[in-house]
């Protein structure tokens, strides 16, 4: 089986496009290795085509499985660990007291969905989220986990945040273990506010997640950075570009410029700049040449050419282009998505 949810993702400058969130891929393992997953992954594509979709996108399992079905990776993410007893605000960042508090019932939903409006439009990789599934997102929440809590919410005026409790009593000595779950701020002020509460839940040893931007700049508010621990990176959201002149065309470009990709034998020009873009398929010389999957990586910005040049992913007509190619196509913030589907 496999299955793809109609969403909207965001691209750099804010504009959002269609997108066809690929799912619950899978095979049973009695009838694993026979061309299976092709033949389904390609009616979900199908779908996708069908729907007027121009990208495609997922989570990947396991790494290895996507590139050869035109996947390639465009962000990563990383599990963070904060030992709340060493971490702490520094004292010219500490939020005024009143600004956070806690909402439940069915304030919830209404508010995460007003504010998660706001939010997914700033950063690229994040997606839409319908009623349905702010409803659904609640409703499973809301149930304890894998001996976790159920969800506790945190609201500010310009975000949210959600965590579960892992309770730790250790004989007296309580440590509890925070897995944050959703982290939303519009604002830095909503920001350093609701980072300040996760950091103060009572009782509370350790705030983990897995879903904190790589570049998440809680650090920076803490007397010590290193109190922000990385314990692993891993690859984040894989795209597959299905129609690359829409969705070349509808992001923004960090410099002015026109380069011209061969993918798979076509070439596409792309004329960027940070206000718009256009992209189309051309014949003239290519600048850059790579396969769709890396092509497709390059979308949110979040990848050097370079590095795939590094990574014999790619080939450049000379350094020169190459280095006007790590200027063009990245982002400030780097791209993320915290919306599992
Ligand atoms: C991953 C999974 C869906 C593959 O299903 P399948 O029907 O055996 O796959 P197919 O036979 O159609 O294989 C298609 C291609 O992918 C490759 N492939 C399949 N599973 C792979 C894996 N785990 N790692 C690397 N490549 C893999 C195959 O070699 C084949 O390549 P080829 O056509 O070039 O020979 C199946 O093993 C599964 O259900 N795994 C557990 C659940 C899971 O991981 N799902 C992914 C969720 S994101």
């Amino acid at each position: 089986m496999a299955g793809s949810y109609a969403l909207d993702a965001t691209v750099p400058g804010g504009v959002c496009i269609p997108m066809g969130g690929v799912t619950w891929v899978s095979t049973l393992s009695t009838h694993r290795r026979q061309g299976i997953m092709r033949q389904v992954l390609s009616a979900v594509h199908d779908d996708i085509d069908e729907r007027g979709e121009p990208l495609a996108s997922l989570y990947g399992s396991e790494g290895g499985i996507y590139e050869t079905h035109g996947y390639g990776v465009a962000s990563n993410s990383r599990t963070i660990s904060i030992d709340t007893k060493r971490a702490k605000f520094r004292a010219q960042y500490v939020p005024e007291a009143g600004h956070v508090r806690y909402i439940s019932g069915d304030d919830v939903v209404d508010t995460t969905s007003e504010i998660w409006e706001r939010f997914r439009r700033c950063r690229a990789g994040e997606v839409s989220r319908s009623l349905i599934e702010q409803d659904l997102r609640f409703a499973m929440g809301d149930r304890p986990e894998g001996g976790l809590t159920g969800a506790r919410y945190l609201r500010h005026n310009d975000g949210y945040a959600a965590y579960r409790i892992d309770s730790q009593w250790n004989d007296g000595q309580p440590a509890h273990v925070l897995h944050l779950i959703q982290m939303v701020a519009v604002t830095p002020e909503a920001h350093a506010a609701l980072w300040h509460s996760v950091l103060n839940v009572d009782l509370v040893g350790e705030v983990r997640s897995r879903i904190v931007a790589i570049d998440d700049p809680i650090g920076y508010l803490l007397t010590n950075q290193r109190d922000v621990r990385t314990v692993s990176t891993r690859d984040n959201i894989w795209l597959n570009v299905r129609d690359a002149s829409i969705c070349f065309g509808a992001r923004t470009y960090r410099t002015t410029d026109r380069l011209v990709v061969e993918v798979d034998g076509k070439r596409w020009a792309i004329d960027g700049s940070p206000d718009e873009a256009s992209c189309r398929s051309v014949r003239t010389r290519a600048d850059l040449v790579t396969s769709h999957a890396w092509f497709s990586a390059l979308l949110y910005g979040g990848v050097l050419p370079s590095a795939l040049v590094a990574g014999r992913r790619m080939t450049a007509r000379n350094d020169d282009i190459l280095r006007r190619a790590d200027l063009f196509f990245p982002t400030s913030l780097l791209p993320h998505c915290q919306t599992q589907y």
